[in-house]
């Protein structure tokens, strides 16, 4: 069982990184402009490519590793994009740190942590909630766009968004075409573009 005190610390740690996060999305975000969100971004390949190809879109990436983020600045800092950051934080606190008003102009979720284990299904982060989480934040023009190599969680993340009352797979072009650390070591993968469902006339 669990112990009362360490789960009362744990709470206390839990709500004062959403609060840190909340503080820096604060400061980094302007209200009401849109910004592109990369889940799991490990060290920064892709979204530093990405808002070096377009300045003028706000990106911003997440991961739970803090080396990962360390790198991932130092890559930033070298390229001199003011339009890009990363935050140390976990994907769901992000979400519910997020200031209101915030909306997502693209989400990407790429060669994310496929936990193959059956026990270990609950830890992957394309699930249900997540999608309902990341659609209060989304607009019409917001794109999901999900990869993976793991051909299992490929085909589970695509019958979650299906299933979803507020996403719809799309067909469509990938936006933006530049090789992860992951998809490099890869030997071929899976991608789908999901937008929200929009309310019936
Ligand atoms: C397999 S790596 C992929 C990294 C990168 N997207 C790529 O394709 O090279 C998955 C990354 O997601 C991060 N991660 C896993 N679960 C996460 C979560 N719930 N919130 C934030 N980051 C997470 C891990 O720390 C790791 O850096």
């Amino acid at each position: 069982m669990e112990n009362p005190k360490q789960a009362a610390l744990y709470r206390l740690i839990i709500s004062q990184r959403k609060s840190d996060i909340g503080d820096i999305l604060r400061k980094i975000l302007p209200s009401g402009r849109p910004f592109v969100w990369e889940v799991g971004c490990g060290h920064g390949h892709f979204l530093t490519e990405f808002a070096q190809v377009h300045p003028e879109q706000l990106c911003i990436g997440v991961d739970m590793e803090s080396k990962r983020i360390e790198r991932a600045y130092r890559k930033r800092d070298r390229a001199r994009l003011p339009n890009l950051h990363f935050v140390h934080g976990e994907a769901k606190l992000f979400l519910e740190a997020l200031p209101s008003g915030a909306e997502f102009s693209t989400i990407f979720v790429l060669f994310p942590d496929p936990w193959p284990k059956l026990r270990h299904h609950k830890h992957r982060i394309l699930q249900p909630d997540f999608l309902t989480a990341v659609a209060r934040k989304a607009g019409e023009r917001t794109q999901l766009c999900f990869r993976t190599d793991f051909q299992p969680y490929f085909t589970e993340a695509m019958a979650a968004v299906r299933d979803h009352q507020d996403w719809r797979i799309v067909e469509e072009p990938w936006p933006f075409e530049y090789e992860t650390v992951f998809q490099g070591r890869a030997d071929s993968y899976h991608s789908f573009i999901a937008r929200r469902r929009l309310p019936a006339p």
